[in-house]
């Protein structure tokens, strides 16, 4: 059923003139889900996919947040999380862009069976990786591969609002073939001479020839394509080891990390944190560390967690697939009942107090301090 419009209350003590238009805001809580309006090509191994909701519905969020989605795939169920590449000075539609990870089951299915007309179900926006509410004027974007998508957003909402912030954008790319968004970030330039965009790219095309920028971000290529980069707010997504070298680049030339950003959109340096996690958490055991015993109410599986490892690691550890995407507590796919027992939770924004309060706790952030009864 259609909430009553926001300005009902203002139309009724209007006497003259036109009422006016109310929009509705997308309330994934009444209805999840979104409606593909198109799908463009960006580069050869990326796609941008534009999403509507069914009824007439505006989206409201900040540059930089992402979207949880449910696909149904060879009869599994699988979530993964998208961040927006529109701005949010587009509200009637969103867009994703997403590049094929070989192999991968979502991003594959996406390129290759997902159509204008198809549906998903989406959770509402999240995620704190923007510079919403930031006082700044000066930025610096740095993004590697399907990185840009936050940054896009920003720059793309930059750009619509005529704001006077510099953006200084740094995009590295495999190749010229592989930069996403170029035209329109030239062509944004062009029009506003306060965004600059910059690409590196690591080797020559098949077809083009690169003049410009070449071979891995470093802090030469930093001081000649951003000289006054320590005076500007840094915004960094891209994969693991090109975060990696941008913040010991930055760490290294002098930078505040106070006004350093990233987001990551790949698991490698949860990976190796699991990794030296589960090695500690074995060397513990044998130690004499407390060890807890989860009991999954569904599956009706019992396994050891010793101290100081998530439920999501325990579970990896014992062989159990749990529901997970981002696996950092933003983005509330491995919510779950906990129903006795308690947990130290440190998540980023993917559950609510009333959820927590409700006996819900993220699974991939939470550190059990009991026993546990987990419905799952
Ligand atoms: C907060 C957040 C925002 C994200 N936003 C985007 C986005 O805007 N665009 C996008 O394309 N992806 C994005 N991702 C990644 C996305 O959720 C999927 O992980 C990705 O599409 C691969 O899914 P898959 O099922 O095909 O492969 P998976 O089975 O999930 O991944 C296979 C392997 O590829 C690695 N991997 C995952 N994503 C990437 C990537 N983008 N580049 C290189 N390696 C990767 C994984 O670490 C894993 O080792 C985001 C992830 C998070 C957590
Ligand atoms: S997997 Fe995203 S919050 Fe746990």
């Amino acid at each position: 059923m259609d909430a009553p419009a926001p300005n009902a209350a203002n139309a009724k003590a209007q006497t003259v003139g036109p009422v006016p238009t109310g929009y509705y805001r997308w309330e994934p809580e009444e209805d999840d889900v979104l409606i593909c309006r198109a799908v463009r090509e960006e580069t050869h191994d990326v796609k941008t996919f534009v999403f509507a909701p069914r009824h007439k519905r505006q989206f409201e969020f900040v540059s930089g947040q992402f979207l949880t989605f449910e696909f149904e795939i060879d009869g599994a169920t699988i979530h993964r999380c998208y961040t927006i590449s529109s701005p949010p000075t587009r509200p009637d539609t969103v867009s994703i862009t997403v590049k094929r990870v070989p192999n991968g089951p979502v991003s594959n299915w996406l390129h290759d069976a997902f159509q204008p007309g198809m549906m998903l179900k989406a959770t509402v926006p999240m995620g704190e990786f923007s510079w919403s509410g930031m006082q700044a004027t000066q930025y610096l974007f740095i993004s590697g591969g399907s990185g840009i998508t936050p940054m896009m957003s920003m720059t793309r909402s930059a750009f619509d609002l005529a704001l006077i912030s510099d953006i200084a954008f740094v995009h590295a790319a495999r190749s010229p073939a592989d930069i996403i968004f170029r035209d329109e970030l030239d062509f944004m330039s062009r029009r506003n001479r306060s965004i600059r965009p910059t690409f590196i790219v690591e080797k020559d095309g098949p077809r083009d020839a690169w003049s410009g920028y070449r071979g891995r971000f470093d802090d030469s290529k930093l001081a000649m394509i951003c000289p006054d980069f320590r005076d500007r707010v840094v915004f960094v997504c891209g994969p693991a080891p090109f975060m990696r070298a941008v913040k010991t680049t930055l760490k290294e030339a002098g930078f505040d990390m106070s006004r350093y950003h990233q987001e990551s959109f790949n698991f490698d340096d949860f990976t190796e944190e699991a990794q030296e996690q589960i090695a500690d958490a074995a060397e513990e055991i044998d130690s004499g560390v407390k060890v807890f015993q989860l009991e999954f109410t569904k599956t009706g599986r019992t396994i050891e967690c010793p101290e100081g490892l998530t439920v999501m690691e325990a579970a990896r550890r014992a062989g159990m697939r749990l529901p997970s995407s981002c696996s950092k507590g933003l983005c509330g796919t491995c919510k779950s009942k906990l129903v006795s027992g308690a947990v130290d939770m440190k998540h980023g924004g993917g559950i609510r107090q009333r959820e927590i309060d409700a006996g819900m706790a993220l699974l991939c952030c939470s550190k059990p301090k009991t026993d546990l009864v987990i419905e799952r």
